[in-house]
């Protein structure tokens, strides 16, 4: 297949830059979202510590990176000492707590490859799925956070690819497509590539936090109000950037051999991690490092029929930006099988 691969983009590219703020501030959840999220975790705290006083509740996901849009489920992740009882059973009890508390649609998924609760909140109307120790998710949600505070094109950027790939049915594990965390890693290290970049290397900088994580180091440079201006000497515009973006996994991005990873801040190689062949169900067909499970690789979902769909959807993304008189709306059509 013969690929269309423009170098540069549309002369007036940055003049759409407001319309895809306005996208952006649109999907911003309000306050009062944000404080129903909190006195939900609050009533959660006080009933879960009355069976467990020594536990602790974490928020984690979209709705403690800052990239969540309006009406999200929210994530959360009960942190208990469970040397006496195993994990299914901890999951057990606490849908019986929920449910006797008046929680709706309690289940309790003991045998998915991440054991949840979900329940929904029938007086604020959140949905929310509370798993066991998952600690690293709590860490790399911190990551993702501090990401975000130092250039505010991060949020945005990331907002508006989110809402693409929701609206052409490419933000779908179960289906072989990305998860949003990978989106959002995608991004930072897009933003780390820039010339000049626009986001710097955490991991690479002097660790000012450490933690050990279940026998993982995460270690960074999380003082991030001491880097804000980082990304000033470069201003592309969101949508330069967003066009980019998805040329980059359109038309330039090596997926046979590289590997992006937000924890060098570059592309690595696939032959460096043993990602170059089929190994299980872990196929590498894109190839995304977690920055710090780095054995995990978060594109090994992505199977050769979706790579194919997912490649294709990035070439029309990019085909929209560069050629559609009214890119901020062709973009987000939703896919019609
Ligand atoms: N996570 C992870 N490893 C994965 C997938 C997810 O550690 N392979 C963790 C991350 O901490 C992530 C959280 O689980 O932030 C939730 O993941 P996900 O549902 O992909 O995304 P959200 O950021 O919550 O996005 P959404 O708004 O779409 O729910
Ligand atoms: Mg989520």
């Amino acid at each position: 297949r013969i690929r269309r691969r423009e170098l540069e983009c549309r002369y007036d590219i940055d003049d759409m830059t407001p319309l895809f703020l306005a996208i952006y501030r649109s999907l911003i959840p309000a306050e009062e979202e944000k404080e129903k999220q909190k006195q939900l975790l609050v009533s959660l705290r006080k009933l879960v510590n009355k069976e467990w006083p020594d536990a602790e509740l974490h928020l984690y996901g979209s709705c403690a990176n800052s990239f969540d849009v309006s009406n999200s489920d929210i994530d959360i992740c009960l942190a208990i000492d469970d040397s006496k009882m195993s994990k299914s059973e901890i999951l057990l009890k606490l849908a019986d707590i929920l449910e006797s508390d008046n929680l709706q649609n309690v289940q309790a998924l003991t045998r998915a490859r991440v054991p949840i609760v979900k329940m929904m909140d029938p007086v604020t109307g959140i949905s929310c799925d509370i798993c066991i120790n998952n600690l690293l998710a709590v860490a790399n949600t911190k990551l993702l956070r501090d990401y975000a505070q130092i250039d505010e094109r991060l949020r945005q950027l990331a907002f508006i690819v989110k809402h693409w790939a929701k609206s052409r049915g490419v933000n779908e594990t179960y289906r072989g497509t990305l998860s949003s965390y990978a989106y959002v890693l995608m991004c930072i290290h897009f933003l780390q590539q820039r010339k000049p970049a626009i986001l710097p290397c955490l991991q690479e900088m002097e660790a000012t936090y450490l933690a050990n994580v279940d026998g993982v180091q995460c270690a960074y440079f999380d003082q991030v109000d001491r880097i804000r201006h980082f990304g000033a000497q470069n201003n592309e515009s969101i949508a330069r950037l967003l066009w980019g973006f998805f040329h980059y996994w359109a038309y330039c991005h090596d997926y046979a051999n590289d590997v992006i990873s937000v924890r060098a801040g570059r592309n690595i190689s696939k032959q460096l991690k043993d990602w170059t062949r089929r190994i299980g169900n872990d196929r590498h067909l894109i190839c995304i490092e977690d920055p710090f499970e780095t054995s995990h690789d978060l594109g090994r979902v992505v199977d050769k029929y979706s790579i194919k769909i997912l490649r294709e959807e990035f070439e029309r993304a990019a085909d929209v930006l560069q050629y559609d008189s009214n890119p901020s709306v062709t973009l987000f059509e939703p896919y019609v099988p």
